[in-house]
């Protein structure tokens, strides 16, 4: 193919590609399949990988992410980025209705929308292009936070139709609550702590440096605001409904989202038919938002030191209801964690009967000054677990016992540890606390993990209380007539069961180590360690220092890891797994193509490259045992600078004495 042929291509893709993320992601009205839009991005790949002069920034490709940000450059808004004035009465938006109508004299309209509970962003966009997206931070400045905002789908990265040259949109990108339960089945599986709500894991996640995994976590947005000069309309609602049409995500008038009134009355229905069906919504919100429609009138009213005069914000009160504690229970995970929960008498809240509510941690019955018998608030909020926001100390019944955390794991009587940097307790009988053993094998048997058929908890706790099988490695080691012996288990059942054990022995390495459940190793963390050390000895071998040379492995899951394999017993389970044909190192197909020969060196990739592209560049790195660093330190080996470099990173390098090379000194030192 000419490069002619390909530009054309390659802007038919592009073309093709914005136009189908915009129809799936802001209207929900897809015309293909997944399949064939995810082989037009692959297409599209392999021309931008073969002809990288014919990449752009804003390529649909961008929104898989790979962009690493070391540290997110503080931004000026062009506008001050400012709050809202809350109120959380009727009476307050009467009040708010009267002051506008003493200010205004001519005919007023307002629009209605629902107030996001996310993270506000503001992204500019130049001659249709996104240009950058910089956090709210404290109004007058925020940080850059570019390249994790790409990766969201519902954001346009180049807008169709009649928009204005430059531009600022404002508007909320937060986390529905689909993509937050995903994410904390995610972290139960690799044995983390959960996460407690979507508005802070939105926050936590766009703050991420490695912009991969911002792409992976389904974050989504709402648009409210426009600010900048040739605006298409003088009214708030037409210039959003104008942004639509430029492929914008804008809160859509069919479902309620935003409604134009002319009285209060309006208003308050608005506000009353949300405070019903918010739970029904697929995000969280905490109230509504109102605002004078007009920008003229906007303007004539103007604003206060914080917010503007034209709008005001009505928070719904989250559903309390006031019960006692019966009780709290303690639950024991599988890597060992320790879960309180309250027990409750039961209280109807927001519709559903609450008897249970999570305490997270020691630091938070700490906090509540929890005694027993104590009569508790209780909130549901966009969560789907209720919690205790409070105790109503006046009704304490006099004796009563403040509650400590246990010292002892509820299973199996081990003390319980907690260490400096962890929020939980952890029960330390790593292989003799029964909870844990079964909650470890059942991991191991999951799909994600070894996949084993017909070996699901039910079938755990019936081997286990047998006493046939003890740790993951016994389960190679099941017989036949044996598992017959147990109840409910027919011959066809025995059967399949082995048939599933034996057909998980080709499943690959990195699955392998992910199934054994060390704390802190999810699935992409296994699959950075197998490229990395390739084999289970070598993994075993290494000590925290070399654990941390691995790309994007820190403190925390090296130790982790460093501390599973100085456990006798875990080197004498690897062993036995490994005599029953298990998979513990990387395939022959895998290994071909890794080498030991960049370790110990780190690279910075930058600019556009003939041959390869930025991301082939990261992962030869990565396969012949190198590390790739987002930015240039004194500790970086070498700067790997294509065309088009930044004139900053390679000044950075010189000052520093870091050895700058091309695409070719690279292949050299690879062979
Ligand atoms: S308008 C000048 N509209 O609420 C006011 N804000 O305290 C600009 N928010 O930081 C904001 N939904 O993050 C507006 N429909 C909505 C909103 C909304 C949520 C957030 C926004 C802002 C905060 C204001």
């Amino acid at each position: 193919m000419t490069t002619e042929e390909a530009k054309i291509k390659i802007e038919y893709l592009t073309a093709e590609l914005h136009r189908h993320n915009h129809l799936y992601y802001v209207k929900s009205q897809p015309e293909i399949s997944d399949f064939e839009f995810d082989k037009m991005l692959k297409e599209l790949q392999v021309l931008e990988d073969k002809f990288p002069e014919l990449g752009s920034p804003n390529s649909p490709t961008k929104r898989v992410g790979g962009e690493i940000t070391k540290s997110f450059e503080t931004v000026f808004h062009r506008f001050p980025m400012m709050s809202l004035a809350n109120s959380y009465s009727r009476e307050e938006i009467m009040e708010f209705e009267t002051r506008i109508h003493k200010l205004i004299n001519s005919r007023l309209e307002y629009v209605c929308e629902l107030k996001y509970d996310g993270v506000a962003i503001s992204i500019h966009y130049k001659n249709g292009i996104f240009n950058r997206a910089v956090t709210r931070g404290d109004g007058e400045k925020g940080d850059d936070i570019t390249q994790n905002v790409k990766t969201i789908r519902s954001i346009p990265l180049k807008l169709r139709g009649d928009f204005p040259d430059d531009f600022e949109i404002r508007g909320e990108i937060f986390m529905p609550r689909g993509s937050f339960e995903k994410l904390n089945r995610e972290k139960i599986e690799a044995g983390e702590a959960v996460l407690a709500n979507p508005r802070n894991t939105t926050s936590g996640t766009l703050k991420m440096q490695d912009s991969s995994v911002v792409a992976k976590r389904g974050l989504d947005s709402f648009l409210y605001s426009l600010a900048g000069e040739n605006l298409p309309s003088d009214t708030h609602y037409e210039t959003m409904m104008k942004a639509m049409e430029w492929g914008f995500k804008i809160p859509d008038p069919e479902k309620n989202y935003i409604a134009k009134f002319k009285s209060i009355d309006g208003i308050f229905t608005f506000i009353d038919y949300w405070e019903k069906h918010r739970f029904q919504l697929p995000f969280d919100i905490d109230g509504v938002v109102i605002k004078v429609n007009s920008y003229s009138q906007q303007e004539q009213l103007g604003v206060t030191s914080k917010s503007p005069r034209w709008a005001i914000a009505y928070k719904y009160k989250a559903e309390q209801g006031i019960t006692i504690l019966e009780k709290i229970t303690f639950q024991v995970g599988r890597t060992g964690a320790i879960t309180p929960v309250a027990n409750l008498k039961p209280v109807l809240l927001a519709g559903t009967v609450v008897k249970r509510a999570s305490l997270y941690n020691a630091d938070q019955i700490e906090k509540l000054d929890l005694y027993e018998n104590d009569t508790v608030f209780v909130e549901k909020g966009g969560e789907i677990i209720p919690k205790i926001t409070g105790v109503d100390k006046l009704k304490r019944l006099p004796g009563s016992l403040k509650i400590n955390f246990i010292l002892n794991c509820p299973e199996c009587g081990s003390p319980l540890l907690r260490s400096e940097e962890e929020a939980n307790h952890y029960c330390v009988n790593e292989n003799g606390c029964p909870t844990q053993i079964k909650g470890k094998i059942s991991h191991f048997a999951s799909r994600k993990a070894m996949d084993i058929d017909n070996l699901g908890e039910e079938t755990v706790d019936l081997l286990y209380t047998s006493g046939l099988i003890k740790n993951v490695a016994d389960i190679y080691h099941l017989e036949k007539e044996k598992i017959l012996n147990l109840d409910r288990m027919a011959e066809r059942s025995a059967l399949n069961l082995l048939k599933g054990i034996e057909d998980s022995k080709i499943v690959p390495f990195e699955r392998v180590l992910f199934a054994l459940g060390i704390r802190h190793v999810g699935e992409t963390v296994a699959k950075k360690l197998a490229n990395y050390f390739k084999n289970f000895d070598a993994l075993m071998e290494a000590n925290e220092t070399q654990l941390t040379e691995v790309g994007e492995i820190g403190e925390i899951i090296a130790k982790s890891v460093a501390g599973y394999f100085r456990n006798e017993q875990n080197k004498i389970l690897i062993n036995r797994l490994k005599s029953a044909g298990l998979q513990l190192e990387l395939s022959e197909d895998k290994l071909k193509n890794v080498t030991d020969k960049l370790k110990g060196y780190s690279f910075v990739v930058s600019g556009v490259f003939a041959n390869f592209s930025r991301d082939e560049l990261k992962n030869k790195i990565e396969q012949n045992g190198g590390k790739c660093v987002g930015s240039v330190s004194g500790k970086t080996s070498f700067l790997l600078a294509g065309e088009g470099m930044g004139p900053e990173k390679k000044k950075k390098a010189e000052n520093l004495g870091v050895k700058i090379i091309g695409e070719e000194e690279f292949v050299k030192l690879i062979g």
